[in-house]
């Protein structure tokens, strides 16, 4: 891979310093307008960007600007959304336990809507309501927990009841009628999510399936019809060649049709929204991390080592949930194959990026691109070790764009005070 959208990456390299993240916005664009489609089979749905998986300003203006909703957790997504310039009410505000703080400050800024997670929430966004004497509605959606499990290759249709997250089936009714106390709040509908890095697309049929049966349910006992079914994110992308995901076209024309034969099914009055809410499949693929090699380290007979100038700081996936990559040296044809190990330069024996990967033989200063990093890598980096983390560069049409400063050795202590 010598380069992406048009951009030599070892000039990329020279011209911004490693290790250097890369977000292709070509293909951004492309995965979005992919998700978009769904609208020629059912108009009445919205894409919300899980924000969590890539968060940072640039991002927030080419996605909204291609016409995409966000789903946001905390202040900070939220600050970073209108830092960009985005609508308060493009805005879903997530998460299971927002703080007084946050609530206020969605509340003030005019956030488009608030996924509460449970009853004690609702109370608690009522009495910051009423401490801030606001007059605009807040529109209101709840957190389901629908006891569906799914995982990459499998799911469970009665996992997870003691999910952290949401409101368990039995006690949705009874959520939908507290509503109803707060008339200054609008009630719209239900959100579900069920996992993450999902190849299967059965699950989401399953889960639409069942949030219009809530809504038939809600309705018949609350005569409190649903305008809006969000069934979350989670579908999953290609890191290495095992990993087999369906393409964004494929999911979302079934997941149009499945939303059809559930509504015919119970012969629903209205067609509902439907949101999607996509993170992952939308950034990672298009994002890439280029290193430094330094050190080489060969143990005859057992391993080779290449250590990098990053690891678990930029990219905590796999040391937290072995998460694999592939990756190549840039400029060097794959030939004469070596088996490596690529070593994370942080102090702890686990900071192994790939464990096993076959590469041309590594020099010292040779660079390794890492792909499919554009997702959970910056919005989950630390300053483990005091590193400073990474600059992102965006590129397109062959240019590049510096959208994100490398930390400098200032960052570093900025919160520090002297005694
Ligand atoms: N909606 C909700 C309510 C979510 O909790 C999530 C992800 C998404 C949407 C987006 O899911 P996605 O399309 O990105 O799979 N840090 C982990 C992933 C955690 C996902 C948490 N929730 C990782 O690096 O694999």
């Amino acid at each position: 891979m010598e380069k992406i959208a048009g951009c030599d990456v070892a000039n990329l390299a020279k011209e911004y310093g490693t290790p250097l993240y890369i977000l292709d916005i070509e293909a951004v664009r492309k995965v979005a307008s992919d998700y978009l489609s769904i609208k020629n089979y059912y108009p009445n749905t919205r894409i919300s960007y899980a924000s969590k998986a890539l968060s940072l300003t640039a991002l927030y203006q080419v996605l909204d600007a291609e016409g995409i909703y966000f789903d946001v957790v905390s202040d900070g997504e939220f600050y970073s959304m209108l830092n960009a310039g985005v609508s308060a009410e493009k805005a879903y505000f997530h998460g299971n336990n927002k703080t007084i703080d946050e609530i206020k400050y969605a509340l003030q800024k005019g956030v488009g809507v608030i996924v509460v997670d449970n009853v004690d929430e609702l109370n608690t966004i009522h009495e910051v309501y009423s401490e801030l004497r606001l007059s605009k509605k807040v529109t209101i959606m709840v957190r389901v927990a629908p006891e569906i499990e799914a995982h990459t290759h499998d799911f469970i249709r009665t996992g997870q009841r003691d999910s952290k997250f949401g409101v368990n089936l039995e006690n949705v009714v009874g959520f939908v009628k507290e509503t109803q106390k707060y008339p200054e709040f609008d009630f719209v509908g239900f959100h579900a999510h069920i996992g993450s890095q999902i190849f299967d697309t059965d699950p989401y049929h399953v889960i639409i399936d069942k949030l219009i049966d809530i809504a038939v349910d809600v309705k018949n006992n609350t005569g409190i019809l649903a305008s809006v079914i969000d069934i979350g994110g989670g579908i999953g992308i290609r890191y290495t060649e095992q990993d087999d995901p369906p393409s964004i076209r494929e999911f979302v024309s079934s997941i149009a049709e499945s939303m059809k034969l559930a509504l015919k099914r119970v012969n629903f009055p209205i067609e509902p929204m439907l949101i999607l809410e996509p993170g992952r499949s939308i950034v990672a693929n298009a994002g890439s991390t280029v290193y430094s090699v330094g050190g080489i380290k060969e143990i005859v007979g057992l391993k080779n080592y290449i250590s990098i100038d990053g690891g678990m700081a930029d990219n905590p996936r796999p040391i937290t949930y072995g998460a694999e990559y592939s990756a190549e040296i840039v400029n060097k044809p794959k030939k004469n194959l070596k088996k490596y190990s690529v070593a994370g330069k942080f102090c702890e024996s686990g900071d192994i990026l790939i464990k096993d990967i076959d590469l041309p033989e590594v020099h010292k200063g040779d660079l390794l691109i890492v792909h499919a990093t554009g997702a959970y890598n910056y919005s989950m980096s630390s300053n483990y070790n005091r590193y400073r983390k990474p600059a992102m560069v965006f590129v397109e049409d062959s240019k590049s764009r510096l959208v994100l400063k490398r930390e400098t050795l200032d960052d570093i202590v900025r919160n520090d005070i002297r005694i």
